[in-house]
């Protein structure tokens, strides 16, 4: 008899939304394709961006999947494949419309579409799951300018270093670049987090807590602990346009310093509709134009994160190496899917967001 198993799929929030479906497990494989037993999700907030824009763009109502990231062991593998059944691997799909769920107990993936890595003994499989997008969306984020991000002596400042992007940054900064002066903008439960659970520490701004504006604080590092020199680069990982007003006050100008966001201008709301989400992203391509025409002495990057197996397997290698630490805020089963959406979209995860798929 045939064995069947549950993913998660949907075509758009108003015809059913998330839907948990039963399907067969294949037992034929293309020569470039691999049967996984997933053992974690991670669940990122592109999953739920995504989900809103299918209501736009999912003309037809076709059938797409939940999830771009997983954990699991490799159950059979296509002739091409260099990967063998037993492997435990973390994989992340480079396709936007993804028809596959990584939110599913089984899943067939190509190895064209998707960036790969085999997890090492020592890394758990749920911190595997936890890694792929953020990770390499740090990795990302710090390629715009290796010259500043890898050089010890560079002053950085960090806006969101509480979120999962932003913690993968902070960690690459320090502990593989070894950059003396981060400063990250953060609350102090995540000052709190960090130091307990990991004893990493940056220079840190609580915005939980203080009651001067943000700018005003860096102002305040500048001229206190820096004596006047200002930042090399600011990197956005939760959306803020405070700086811009009077940027030549926090960045070196006219010096070919960064900054970069991965979110643009204000801190994104996930549930918002396509057209909610096309304004925020309008905003930074306007900044970007205008960066470009007005030459206000500074490079504005936006970053979309671009997966690489070379990435994801430096970042499971770094794990293993115990020179960053992946962080798991909370497990769900495949039934309470909807509840770990409501979760990260509340902007209140301290970690990462995974569904557990494995049998208990
Ligand atoms: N462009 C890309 O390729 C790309 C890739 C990945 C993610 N993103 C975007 O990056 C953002 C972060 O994603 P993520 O998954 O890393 O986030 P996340 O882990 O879900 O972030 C949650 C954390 O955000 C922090 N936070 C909430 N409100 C804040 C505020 N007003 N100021 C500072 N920190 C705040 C909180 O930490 P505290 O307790 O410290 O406040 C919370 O723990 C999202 O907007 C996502 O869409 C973009």
């Amino acid at each position: 008899m045939s064995q069947t198993f549950k993913a998660i799929k949907y075509s758009k929030p108003s015809r059913g939304g998330f839907q948990l479906k039963t399907f067969t497990v294949p037992t034929k494989l293309q020569d470039d394709e691999l049967l996984i037993k997933v053992s974690y999700a991670g669940i990122n907030p592109v999953d739920i961006i995504l989900y809103q824009y299918a209501e736009a763009f999912n003309v037809w109502g076709e059938e797409w999947g939940m999830g771009r990231e997983f954990s699991g062991t490799v159950v059979a593998t296509g002739s091409e494949m260099e990967f063998a059944q037993g492997d435990r691997i973390v994989a992340s799909t480079k396709s936007i419309k993804e028809t596959q769920s990584a939110v599913g107990q089984y899943i067939v993936i190509k190895r064209s579409g998707w960036v790969i890595a085999k997890l090492l003994d020592n890394v758990p499989a749920d911190i595997g799951a936890s890694l792929p997008l953020s990770y390499m969306t740090a990795v990302d984020i710090l390629n715009v300018q290796p010259s500043i991000t890898t050089t010890p002596d560079s002053k950085i400042l960090v806006l969101g270093g509480g979120t999962m992007a932003g913690f993968y940054t902070l960690q690459l900064l320090k502990n593989v670049y070894n950059v003396h002066d981060i400063y990250s903008v953060q609350s102090t439960k995540t000052d709190k987090l960090y130091a307990e659970k990991f004893n990493f520490k940056v220079n840190s701004i609580n915005y939980d807590t203080e009651t001067r504006p943000i700018t005003e604080v860096t102002q305040e590092i500048i001229t206190n602990t820096f004596h006047g020199e200002k930042f090399d680069m600011i990197i956005d990982t939760i959306g803020n346009s405070d700086f811009f007003a009077d940027i030549g006050s926090f960045l070196k100008l006219n010096q070919n310093k960064s900054y970069v966001t991965i979110v643009g201008d204000s801190v994104s709301v996930y549930n918002n509709t396509f057209w909610q989400h096309a304004k925020l992203i309008w905003g930074s391509i306007y900044r970007k134009i205008t960066n470009k025409l007005f030459n206000p002495g500074y490079h504005y990057a936006y970053v979309m994160m671009n997966p690489t197996d070379e990435n994801l397997v430096s970042g499971v290698k770094y794990l293993s190496e115990g020179k960053i630490h992946g962080l798991i805020d909370s497990a769900y089963s495949i039934e309470k899917f909807e509840d770990a959406i409501n979760k990260l979209a509340s902007h209140n995860a301290k970690g990462k967001v995974i569904i557990d798929l494995e049998e208990k």
